[in-house]
């Protein structure tokens, strides 16, 4: 036994374990903070927009303006996908899920940039750049041949948020819309060591190439325990349907120990900040747009969630109500997970370079449970 498993109790899920150290985001689950490099994630979404946010991520700073518009302009300039990527993406099963198109499209950009140069800062700054640029184009490329479509092109006077929402529909959306958008990307960008960043830094701590750490990431956000109970969330308030039906439901999901989408978090005790912003923007649409059932039913699961689990410190997480807004949005269900993957690539990109700059292979241990010399059975015995 080593020195680690001596000290170490096993945690399932590996719960209060840290997995690192890190400087990029902080969160207090029981105050209900979010701080990107230290900065209020309330402040950011207000003042701030994704790009710049990612680049503060990545670099570590806040852009001055020229830094900002230079990689503004390399993104916008990238954004453009490969015809062959293109080509590859026609042979997949229009029925698929979007994030396993996604996930496997990330991947295959390594097959196009495949120089592996962790050591060059350049291949790294343009390692960013194709990834944050491509994503979107790539979701919706995916998206479009869903529908039978070819995909639309980027836009080039479009910023980043408004060009993805015009790649889904070949129209200009709304100032408000894109603003919105931008301001969901800004949310999603980044979280500590969740799931899929644990993911990342896992997969980059073997110094493979920085596509195969996003398409790791992306597979392990699908799951409907993390980025996935986005979608799920608008499925059971379908499911609900009446506001008579909330609470039957809620005691049913209780009964039957079955988690309700949307809520609970490893980290949070309370509401989630994210939660409680998001909540704002799909107020500010409903006052545009005019009103959602699902909204009113979705406030009235709230309540009842929090009457009957809240001394669990079961809240809302930030999967609640971002479906509600990209509905109002207009953006099909199936897009809402690869959205958050289209946002949280910032915070992936920030800890893979994190993890390269200190990096060890990450090797946990066990506790073994099965047998030793157990003797072989013949076939003819089994
Ligand atoms: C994200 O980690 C991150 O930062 C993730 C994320 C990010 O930005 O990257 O914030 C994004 O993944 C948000 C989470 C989205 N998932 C869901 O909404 C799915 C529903 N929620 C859960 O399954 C659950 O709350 C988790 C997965 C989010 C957290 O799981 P934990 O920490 O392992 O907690 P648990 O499942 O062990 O539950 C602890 C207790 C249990 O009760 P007891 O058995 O102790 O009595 O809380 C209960 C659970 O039954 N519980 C719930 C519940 N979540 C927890 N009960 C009902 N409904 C829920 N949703």
């Amino acid at each position: 036994m080593t020195a680690a498993t001596k000290i170490c109790e096993y945690q399932p899920g590996l719960e209060g374990i840290p997995a690192t150290k890190s400087s990029i985001s902080y969160v207090d689950g029981t105050k209900g903070i979010i701080e990107y490099r230290g900065i209020p994630l309330e402040q950011l979404a207000k003042k701030s927009s994704f790009l710049e946010t990612a680049y503060l991520l990545i670099w570590g700073q806040l852009p001055n303006e020229t830094q900002l518009e230079e990689f503004a302009t390399e993104v916008r300039f990238h954004r453009r996908i490969k015809y062959r990527i293109r080509d590859m993406m026609k042979c997949f099963p229009e029925t698929g899920h979007p994030m396993d198109a996604l996930q496997t499209s990330a991947a295959a950009l390594g097959l196009f940039y495949s120089r592996r140069a962790l050591d060059d800062p350049e291949y790294i700054r343009k390692a960013v750049v194709r990834l944050i640029a491509k994503i979107p184009t790539m979701v919706a490329a995916f998206h479009q041949m869903h529908l039978g479509h070819d995909p639309i092109q980027p836009h080039d006077s479009l910023d980043y948020a408004a060009n993805f929402l015009y790649m889904l529909t070949e129209k200009r959306p709304h100032a408000l819309e894109a603003k919105i958008f931008d301001v969901c990307l800004t949310l999603h960008a980044e979280h500590t060591i969740n799931t899929s960043t644990f993911s990342a830094m896992v997969t980059a701590s073997t110094l493979t190439d920085p596509y195969a750490v996003v398409a790791s990431a992306v597979g392990t956000l699908a799951g409907p325990l993390h980025g996935g109970a986005n979608e799920e969330v608008l499925s059971m308030l379908e499911e609900i349907g009446l506001i008579d039906n909330v609470l039957p439901y809620v005691e049913e999901c209780i009964a039957h120990k079955k988690k309700i989408m949307g809520f609970g978090h490893r980290v949070y005790k309370v509401k989630d900040p994210r939660a409680k912003i998001l909540q704002e923007l799909a107020q500010q649409l409903l006052n545009e747009k005019g009103c959602d059932k699902y909204y009113d039913l979705a406030l009235e699961l709230e309540k009842v969630v929090e009457d009957k689990l809240g001394v669990k410190g079961i809240y809302p997480n930030v999967d609640f109500y971002s479906g509600l807004v990209y509905r109002k949005l207009g953006i099909p269900r199936k897009l809402f997970t690869p959205i958050f993957a289209i946002a949280r690539v910032a915070g992936w990109l920030a800890h893979w370079k994190e993890q390269l700059a200190v990096n060890r292979i990450f090797r946990p241990t066990q506790v073994y449970t099965g047998e030793h010399n157990a003797p072989y059975i013949p076939m003819a015995e089994r």
